[in-house]
């Protein structure tokens, strides 16, 4: 017993330690975040730096956008996004979409990074679904989500992890390390899920996407996007919701 819980502990330490090195991602020491420096950000951008507003391509709501394969970053998660901007910044992760976010990214000082993902999970709970129908009709390959929702809950032995047992149930996200990926848009989980594939996208914490990712076929990729873009938010019996403030408790929000 002593042995198995000590395991636990060091796998959780170095979780922690890989994905937290180089900056206080955990907030482990008190921070404030300004909400409505975020949302000038995001609404206007930073013309002095070069940073263009956010809205013209997450949506005013942060809800993605299929046509320009940008995802959904209302309420995924404030350390996610605080770690996704600090890798575009020091280029971990490369923008392979549009190549916008690293100059992006580049233009936001430390404190923009904490407001910006302050204001992102500041929004109301909606969501704002993939229209799977409108893709198909324009000629983009979907997946069945009824096969997708089998990987998601139960993974496949031997081979992938289930994903809610990272991700949460229906991908809903599990603070602080795993982002919310249900109802994510269909075009983004597809490219991301390529990518951790092929390795073009890298800045997973021990691998561990990459290494799910070299699992699946071009027909589960396609299969888990098309019922995590409609994933319900919970489930019945179930209601219990990620709330946003317990990564937050460290960071004092400012109005
Ligand atoms: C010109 C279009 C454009 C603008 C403007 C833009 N983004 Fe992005 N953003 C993208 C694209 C495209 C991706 C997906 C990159 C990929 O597929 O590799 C992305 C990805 C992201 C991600 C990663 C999210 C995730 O789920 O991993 C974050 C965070 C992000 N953007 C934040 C911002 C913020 C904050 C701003 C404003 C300061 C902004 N973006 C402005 C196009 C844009
Ligand atoms: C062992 C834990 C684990 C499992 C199981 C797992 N993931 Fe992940 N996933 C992660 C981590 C950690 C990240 C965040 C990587 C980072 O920090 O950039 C992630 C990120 C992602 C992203 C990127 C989200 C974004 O906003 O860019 C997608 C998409 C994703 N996972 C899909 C899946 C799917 C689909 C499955 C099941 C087939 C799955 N994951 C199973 C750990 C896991």
């Amino acid at each position: 017993m002593r042995k198995l819980s000590n395991w636990v502990i060091v796998c959780w330490g170095t979780v922690a330690m890989l994905a937290f090195s180089g900056a206080s991602f955990a907030e482990e020491s008190a921070v404030s975040a300004n909400v409505t420096n975020g949302k000038n950000i995001y609404e206007n951008g930073k013309p002095d730096a070069g940073v263009p507003a956010c809205a013209t391509c997450h949506g005013d709501k942060a809800m993605g956008m299929d046509a320009m394969g940008t995802p959904r970053l209302a309420n995924i998660g404030y350390v996610y996004i605080v770690k996704q901007l600090t890798n575009f910044a020091e280029d971990k992760r490369k923008d392979l979409t549009m190549d916008q976010m690293n100059g992006i990214a580049k233009g936001l000082t430390v404190q923009d990074r904490r407001d910006l993902a302050a204001y992102e999970n500041s929004f109301p709970r909606d969501s704002e679904l993939s229209d799977l129908n409108a893709l198909k009709a324009d000629g983009t390959v979907v997946g069945e989500a009824y096969k997708g929702q089998i990987l998601v809950k139960y993974g496949r032995e031997g081979k992938a992890g289930a994903c809610q047992s990272c991700h949460g149930s229906n991908g809903r996200g599990a603070d602080p390390v795993y982002p919310k990926i249900g109802q994510q848009k269909y075009v983004y989980l597809v490219n991301q899920l390529t990518h951790w594939r092929d390795g073009s996208r890298a800045n997973d914490p021990m691998g561990q996407m990459q290494a799910i990712a070299r699992t699946l076929s071009d027909d589960d990729i396609h299969n888990a996007a098309a019922y995590l873009s409609q994933a319900p938010a919970r489930t019945e019996g179930d209601t219990y919701e990620i709330d946003n403030k317990t990564v937050l408790k460290n960071v004092t929000i400012v109005k």
